[in-house]
């Protein structure tokens, strides 16, 4: 059956400009073979348009995407411009307005591809962070009092919802079920005392509907080491805000590169478009060389072929990208290699092809 999804596209900054194309090279090679068309808008959101306009986005910006069937994002940030600017004038108000509540963050260790761990083997480590995506530590709820006096304070409350923690909870239970059966909880119950002990009383409940799902709760700072000591142990976790944040980029780091991590800002019940985006960010200190690592968008535009509905399709590219680094020494200067943007976008246009 033939289909076709109109896609939000914003570039954004540095090398999100240059991993964009490539992602769009991918889906229309992949769309070309399954009947699926994707049409593209594309939109100059980022910190150049700040800096030119004011505002990281039009005023009406968010209704202009809205209708879209997803957003595809590079990354961004610029120096210059302060990140809280970029992320608040952008990305958060996107994933919250469109209540974006899941990021997605699977990670794989690749053949052909070293981890910087001695005993992380292809095969072994293929897991999947779930952060909570709208509340938690990153709120709005604080501010600053007595700027400049010694007494000057800063106060961020972290919100936790019984709503908030049972949907992401249930997400991940869900997704487990899918997977190999097995879920981590990301707690720290023993030092933040209020918003922890909530969560893991959620996730004890939701994990009652899941009695196939095998499960338990660590706290974030031992987790943290596991991961590094023994990442094979782990299929799903579940994580808050900011935990899931740090341990995505860790596992992320783990795999080889930041510049292979994929990521989806995910809304399950598709009331408004979800918005899928590499993990990396804009790279200012390699922007401008045609050297980014192309893997992290082009599986990215994989995990939203999967969102639309063409998991074939996506498991295609997903194969190619493996391919390619399993069967030739193509590989990008992050991961040792003399290789630029294009040409390994053209590698993995050749294995989809073949
Ligand atoms: P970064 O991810 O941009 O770069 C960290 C390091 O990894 C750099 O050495 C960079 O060259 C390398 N790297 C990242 N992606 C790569 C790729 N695809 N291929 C090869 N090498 C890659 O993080 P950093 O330096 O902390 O932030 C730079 C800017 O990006 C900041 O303004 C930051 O706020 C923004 N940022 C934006 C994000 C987003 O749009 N979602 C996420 C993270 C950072
Ligand atoms: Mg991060």
């Amino acid at each position: 059956m033939s289909s076709t999804h109109r896609i939000a596209v914003i570039p954004g900054d540095g090398i999100g400009q240059e991993v964009c194309p490539a992602a769009r090279e991918v889906l229309d090679a992949v769309g070309g073979r399954h009947d699926v068309t994707f049409r593209y808008d594309e939109f100059d959101w980022s910190c150049a348009r700040y800096q030119r306009e004011g505002a990281m986005m039009p005023a009406d910006g968010l209704e202009q995407v809205r209708q879209h069937d997803a957003i595809f994002l590079g990354a961004v940030g610029a120096p210059g411009v302060p990140d809280h600017v970029s992320l608040w004038g952008l990305l958060i108000p996107i994933r919250r307005s469109f209540r974006q509540y899941v990021n997605l963050r699977p990670i794989k260790v690749f053949e052909g591809v070293p981890s910087p761990l001695r005993n992380a083997n292809p095969g072994d480590v293929d897991l999947v962070v779930v952060r909570e995506n709208m509340e938690g530590e990153y709120s709005e709820v604080g501010g600053r009092y007595g700027r400049g006096f010694p007494e000057e304070m800063a106060l961020q409350e972290a919100v936790f919802t019984r709503a908030g923690v049972t949907r992401i909870a249930d997400y991940a239970f869900e997704l487990a079920t899918r997977r190999g059966n097995r879920l981590t909880s990301a707690t720290k119950s023993n030092g933040i005392v209020h918003t922890m002990p909530f969560w893991d009383e959620i996730v004890a409940e939701r994990a009652a509907g899941y009695p196939g799902v095998s499960w338990n709760s660590e706290h974030i700072d031992a987790l943290a080491a596991k991961l590094v000591l023994d990442p094979a142990r782990f299929d799903v976790i579940v994580a808050s805000n900011l935990f899931g944040d740090i341990l995505s980029d860790l596992a992320a780091a783990l795999a080889g590169s930041i510049g292979m991590a994929p990521a989806g800002n995910i809304n399950p019940e598709r009331e408004f478009p979800s918005m899928f985006e590499p993990v990396h960010g804009s790279a200012p200190d390699i922007f401008g060389q045609g050297i980014a690592n192309p893997i992290g968008a082009i599986w990215t535009a994989a995990m939203m072929l999967e969102h639309l509905g063409h998991p074939a399709a996506a498991h295609e590219v997903l194969a190619a990208i493996a391919g390619v680094l399993a069967k030739t020494d193509l590989r990008t200067p992050d991961l040792g290699g003399s290789a630029t943007t294009t040409e390994f976008t053209a590698a993995v246009l050749q294995f989809l092809g073949g």
